[in-house]
């Protein structure tokens, strides 16, 4: 059966009785109609990567790489890479250094030239969902934790889900750019690229303006995307 071509009702009735099973929704592509938003971010990534100078930009640190296809292709890309997650990493791969921690409370010794987050802020801090604990604003301490490693003039890239801003427990929060979290990254970071997508009535993802995607209602199986590239400020 063709996913795409299942209606919206019968998505949220089935993700529902597979979210009271303890079977996350997007195990199974059945039931999961965010299919596909997964290449848009790591389209997004690796083309604000690749108009990086080199010569400028060379360390990488990926937080939340595991199951990221991301840390092997910055390594092949030239980056000196390091991935960090809560989870051990369920890949090795040659001269990519992987620490199993909690980036929130880790006390990093390297500072790095580009930190890479991709849909990783929506469940800092979220119980509940991988391994998380409860953190009172985790996301915000998490970019507060990027300010402090991120080298002057430094590269910050990260998505997140868009729309109404909502915290749909435990899987994940939505924002748009009137939430905290973006609000922070507005006022200390500097914005190079951003992009928004969401999912059309073909449950199809196609490009579209923020206004558009910060008016979508959330749910266990619907948001908009956001796609930033922000530059550290050179204090
Ligand atoms: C949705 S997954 C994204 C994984 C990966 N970025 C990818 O592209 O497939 C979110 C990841 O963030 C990790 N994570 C959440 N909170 C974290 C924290 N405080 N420190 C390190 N990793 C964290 C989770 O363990 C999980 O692997």
């Amino acid at each position: 059966m063709d996913n795409l071509a299942l209606k919206p009702k019968l998505f949220r009735i089935a993700s529902k009785i597979a979210l009271r099973l303890g079977l996350w929704p997007e195990s199974n592509p059945l039931l999961y109609p965010l299919s596909g938003d997964t290449c848009i971010q790591y389209a997004f990534a690796i083309s604000n990567l690749l108009r990086l100078n080199k010569n400028n930009y060379q360390t990488v640190l990926e937080v939340g790489c595991c199951r990221s296809s991301l840390t092997p292709i910055m390594k092949e890309l030239g980056f000196t890479v390091c991935g960090i997650d809560l989870m051990p990493s369920p890949l090795s791969y040659k001269g990519v250094k992987y620490i199993q921690g909690d980036f929130l409370t880790l006390n990093f010794k390297d500072s790095y030239d580009i930190i890479v987050m991709v849909y990783v802020l929506e469940h800092v801090g979220l119980k509940g969902r991988y391994d998380s604990t409860e953190v009172e604003d985790g996301d915000i301490i998490a970019l507060e934790k990027v300010k402090q490693i991120l080298n002057p003039g430094g590269v910050l890239i990260f998505t997140i889900p868009y729309g109404v801003e909502k915290t749909v427990k435990p899987l994940h929060r939505v924002y748009n750019r009137n939430s905290r979290l973006l609000k922070y990254a507005y006022e200390n970071f500097e914005v190079q690229a951003e992009e928004f997508y969401k999912n059309n009535s073909k449950n199809i993802w196609v490009k579209c303006e923020e206004s558009e995607a910060r008016k979508v209602m959330p749910s266990e199986n619907n948001y908009a995307l956001g796609l930033f590239t922000f530059g550290n400020k050179v204090t």
